[in-house]
């Protein structure tokens, strides 16, 4: 029960406004949704205010009509609670339930995603109107699936949040010796004496307790997550039949554990929007992508946002040319989505994102954009076979939100740009042609051959035994400077680091070395280092490469290994530039179909080919044209 009920091939469609414009857009919007090949949209999704204009008060009228139309089209619906976006009545009433910065300033309504999960108004406000949508729609034939929320991640850090926080402490530790022993609470006199002196983490004088922080974000992930169960559980109350999910989303913000997560949808929904000007967009795509099927435990997800144009960035809007809409599409397809959906159907006349990119732009059907979205959408029918197998990957990238979390902190031994270590791996591989999996530190790694755990800075005990274990049965483990450097409560792993594992990797790291920034220290024939490297003592591995240059470092162990059980453990000590890692995965004899700006999937008797590059390409007996894709019969 994870298809949006009643369709049977990709989806194709996006976040639909109607109430946004006046009722004669409506047909038009219907019409030239059919002629898009446009099978679902979701609806509602900040439509708070004009559901229930008074507490209590419900106005279904419009959506009525709305869900009548788009079903009379065969057009399903994705319908939305409304709760990211709680009505200006209902953040004046009560207040408390507005989120708290971490400086302590309450903010006020006037944008979106002002809310606070743990306020009991906020909860009951949204218990509410969930309840009234599912009474309303639950038997609606143009229902296919709930869409909880939008964006999960708006933290706070208010009086309720903090009561909840020490709620779920309490739970995890159960007494406060346990606390402040995880915390290391004897440090900067941080010893609790009652738990009503546990705050959450905001602005501080200086330095705050990683361990806090951490934990804060956990209990904010299962907060969140509370909030989103209580809503899934009464939609599939009023009708089991109909799947429910929530769209997630990718950011240094939002503390959202996808493992968690993943478990308690019906279908893994993720919104992808590169931010990269230029042809890193692709990379970041398929990173997106990558980790949304692994997330999905390798089966179905769905590519639930993504510009049809312009993408906004921080320096500006970057148009995607002829032919990308549809390349970046089929990156997602052919990585496991089961369509492509997008913000949003009709660009706004205001708002603040009236200068969003649309499927239909403000200049309408008559556009270059619209007829690249006609073109695509009349495609889709004809593929959906394509898509029943899975994607084979006996790659995996290890994936710890943990990790990305507790790198954000100010103090570490060097600035660590977590998301960017995994992101490298994961581009080196492609463009040598490897389709990589991402794995969670704790989860099942047996079907892989090869793992990799880029900075895995926070390795609990349970993932160190399950990596333990993966590479004694025959798996090959490579681990990229600070792998477990902390465990779960942010706590050293003493006598070498490596998460307790120095007799799997053969070597103890003894001393952290940050590099000057912009300097690159050269390897023994492997490229270089940047920033960071360790001083590793052998202790059984062999050394596969050394620095040729740098203080204390010079002609010691870069990049070792060490045989353990039936596998190895490879341990590259420092921050290897793209250049090293190519070398490192030419090592391993990692190597794949695809190649520099071309995507090349398999997927049981199916090839997905994306080509990005300006020229045209051939795999096998395929040519691709420049800037184009093709889903062909695999070689075998
Ligand atoms: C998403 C969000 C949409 C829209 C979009 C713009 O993160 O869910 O509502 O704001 O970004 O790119």
């Amino acid at each position: 029960m994870d298809w949006p009920r009643g369709l049977d091939g990709l989806c194709y469609g996006g976040d639909y406004n109607p109430e946004q414009w006046p009722e004669e857009v409506w047909d038009d919007d219907v019409l030239l949704m059919r002629e898009a090949g446009v099978n679902l949209v979701t609806v509602g999704v900040f439509s708070w205010a004009r559901l229930e204009p008074r507490e209590g008060e419900y106005d279904f009228a419009w959506l009525d009509t709305v869900l009548g139309k788009l079903h009379a089209g065969g057009i399903a619906v994705n319908l939305a609670t409304p709760t990211a976006s709680p009505p200006p009545w209902f953040t004046l009433a009560h207040p408390d339930a507005l989120n708290v910065r971490p400086d302590g300033v309450r903010q006020v309504h006037g944008s979106r995603d002002t809310y606070d999960v743990t306020a009991p108004a906020y909860r009951e406000a949204s218990r509410r109107i969930a309840a009234a949508l599912a009474e309303r729609y639950a038997g609606h034939p143009a229902l296919a699936m709930w869409h909880v929320h939008n964006e999960y991640g708006s933290t706070s850090f208010s009086e309720h949040a903090e009561r909840a926080f020490r709620t779920w402490l309490e739970a995890k530790y159960e007494t406060l010796d346990a606390l402040n022993t995880a915390w290391w609470g004897s440090f900067w006199s941080q010893h609790y004496g009652e738990w009503d002196q546990v705050l959450a983490p905001r602005a501080t004088q200086y330095l705050a307790n990683p361990a806090h922080e951490l934990d804060f974000k956990r209990f904010t992930s299962d907060a969140m997550l509370d909030h989103y169960k209580e809503q899934r559980d009464l939609l599939r109350e009023a009708n089991p039949e109909v799947p429910v999910t929530t769209n997630l989303v990718f950011g240094q913000w939002v503390p959202v554990d996808p493992w968690k997560w993943a478990a308690e949808v019906d279908l893994v929904a993720f919104d992808s929007y590169p931010s990269a000007p230029d042809e890193r967009a692709e990379q970041q795509s398929a990173f997106h992508a990558d980790l949304s099927r692994s997330w999905a435990g390798g089966g179905d997800w769905l590519l639930m946002e993504q510009a049809a144009a312009a993408v906004h960035s921080k320096d500006g809007a970057v148009a995607k040319t002829p032919g990308r809409m549809a390349r970046h599409s089929m990156i997602h397809i052919s990585r496991g989505s089961k369509g492509a959906m997008f913000f949003q159907w009709r660009a706004g006349r205001g708002g603040a994102e009236q200068w969003h990119s649309a499927l239909v732009p403000h200049a309408g059907k008559n556009t270059r954009m619209f007829r690249e979205v006609v073109e695509f959408g009349n495609t889709l029918p004809g593929i959906a076979h394509t898509t029943a197998e899975p994607v084979e990957a006996d790659v995996a990238i290890l994936w710890s939100p943990e990790s990305w979390w507790a790198t954000a902190a100010a103090h570490l031994p060097a600035p660590v740009d977590y998301l960017e270590n995994a992101a490298q791996i994961h581009r080196v591989l492609r463009e040598r042609g490897v389709v990589a999996d991402f794995a969670s530190p704790e989860g099942d790694l047996s079907k892989y051959a090869t793992v990799i755990a880029p900075t895995t800075y926070v390795l609990s005990r349970a993932a160190a035994e399950n990596l333990r274990w993966f590479t004694a049965g025959g798996g090959r483990l490579v681990a990229s400077y600070l792998t477990g450097a902390v465990d779960e409560h942010c706590q050293v792993w003493l006598d070498g680091y490596l998460g307790g594992l120095t007799d799997l990797f053969g070597v103890r790291v003894t001393e952290h070395l940050p590099q000057p920034a912009g300097e690159r220290r050269a390897l023994w024939n492997f490229g270089a280092a940047e920033r960071f490297c360790e001083l590793v003592e052998l202790r059984g591995a062999q050394c596969v490469t050394q620095y040729a240059t740098g203080d204390l470092i010079e002609g010691q162990p870069a990049v070792t290994v060490n045989p353990f059980g039936e596998g190895e453990a490879w341990y590259v000590s420092c921050k290897l530039g793209d250049d090293a890692w190519d070398r490192l995965f030419e090592e391993l004899e990692l190597t794949g179909p695809g190649g520099p700006g071309l995507d090349v999937v398999d997927r049981g008797e199916w090839r997905f080919i994306v080509n990005h590059t300006e020229q045209e390409a051939q795999v096998g007996h395929v040519i691709v044209p420049a800037g184009s894709w093709a889903v062909d019969k695999r070689p075998r």
